[in-house]
């Protein structure tokens, strides 16, 4: 989209979306860090004294809360955040292929990618409360069942590569639209705001009080629920819990 002089502002993130989005960055950026420090033996990762598989465990709970919140969210949230406003079907993804797309929001491909990152981040968090390392942590459901445990302890090791990789997309894929279609998504994700021209009558989105609420009380129901599976059984090393 190109700017002119013409463009107004429009409100296409509501603040719970955004905050979603950045926890949901930072806390998968830490859940893999942390996993990696908890494998290293030397150096300062490895001398900083610091319980690393409690901050993996800790960092996955705040994934699978934060995941379970946009699930909700997607069917609560303002209007761009609903999954009935960006999933569509194949034929709109084949007219955006055409070029014959013109939208706010995730486009009908973006729209996918969306989704798979749901799924695959919050199945791997998901598996997480199945996970043992056989040493000191062990998810909280692990209890419950040798055979699913060893199944989901496997799952949970081979999602790496697929996580990698559907990041790598997510990333190449800004930097494409930044580049070859001058629109500045990272800037919409953090002010939640967009410049359009007047005459596409884009619907605002709502991003108040009220949704802000909204947004904290849906957040506070999925990390107590979190919470409350974390309670079911002893999930690590011992330091936070
Ligand atoms: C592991 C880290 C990350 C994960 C798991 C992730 C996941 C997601 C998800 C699930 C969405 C959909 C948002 C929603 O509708 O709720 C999204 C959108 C977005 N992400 Fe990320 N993200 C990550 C890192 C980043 C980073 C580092 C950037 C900035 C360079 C970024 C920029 C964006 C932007 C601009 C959008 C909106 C795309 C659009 O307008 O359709 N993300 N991301
Ligand atoms: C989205 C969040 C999460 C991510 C990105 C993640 C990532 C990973 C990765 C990549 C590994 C494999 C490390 C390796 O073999 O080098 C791992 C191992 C592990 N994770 Fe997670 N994890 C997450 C959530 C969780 C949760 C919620 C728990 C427990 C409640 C958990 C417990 C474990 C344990 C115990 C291991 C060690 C398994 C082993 O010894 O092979 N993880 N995690």
């Amino acid at each position: 989209m190109y700017q002119n002089s013409q463009d107004i502002t429009i409100r296409v993130w509501d603040f719970p979306t955004r905050f979603f989005h950045w926890a949901l960055a930072i806390c998968v950026i830490a859940a893999f860090f942390s996993i990696k420090a908890a494998g290293t033996t030397e150096g300062w990762v490895a001398n900083a004294g610091i319980a690393w598989m409690d901050w993996h465990v800790l960092s996955g709970y705040c994934v699978l809360s934060l995941i379970l919140f946009r699930i909700i969210w997607g069917f609560t949230g303002s209007y761009y955040a609903r999954f009935s406003q960006f999933l569509k079907g194949p034929a709109s993804i084949m007219q955006y292929f055409k070029g014959n797309h013109d939208s706010l929001g995730h486009n009908p491909l973006g729209a996918l990618s969306v989704i798979a990152m749901l799924a695959v981040f919050g199945f791997q968090a998901f598996s997480g409360l199945f996970t043992t390392d056989d040493i000191f942590t062990n998810g909280p459901l692990v209890h419950l069942s040798a055979g699913f445990s060893k199944t989901m302890t496997s799952l949970h090791r081979s999602n790496e590569p697929v996580m990698i990789i559907l990041f790598a997309l997510h990333i190449l894929s800004i930097v494409f639209y930044r580049v070859f279609k001058k629109k500045k998504l990272v800037s919409t994700m953090i002010t939640g705001k967009t410049q359009v021209s007047p005459e596409n009558n884009y619907v605002q989105a709502t991003d108040n009080l009220r949704v802000f609420i909204a947004g904290l009380v849906t957040l506070a129901v999925t990390s107590g629920f979190v919470y409350w599976i974390s309670t079911l059984g002893a999930s690590s090393s011992g330091s936070f819990y």
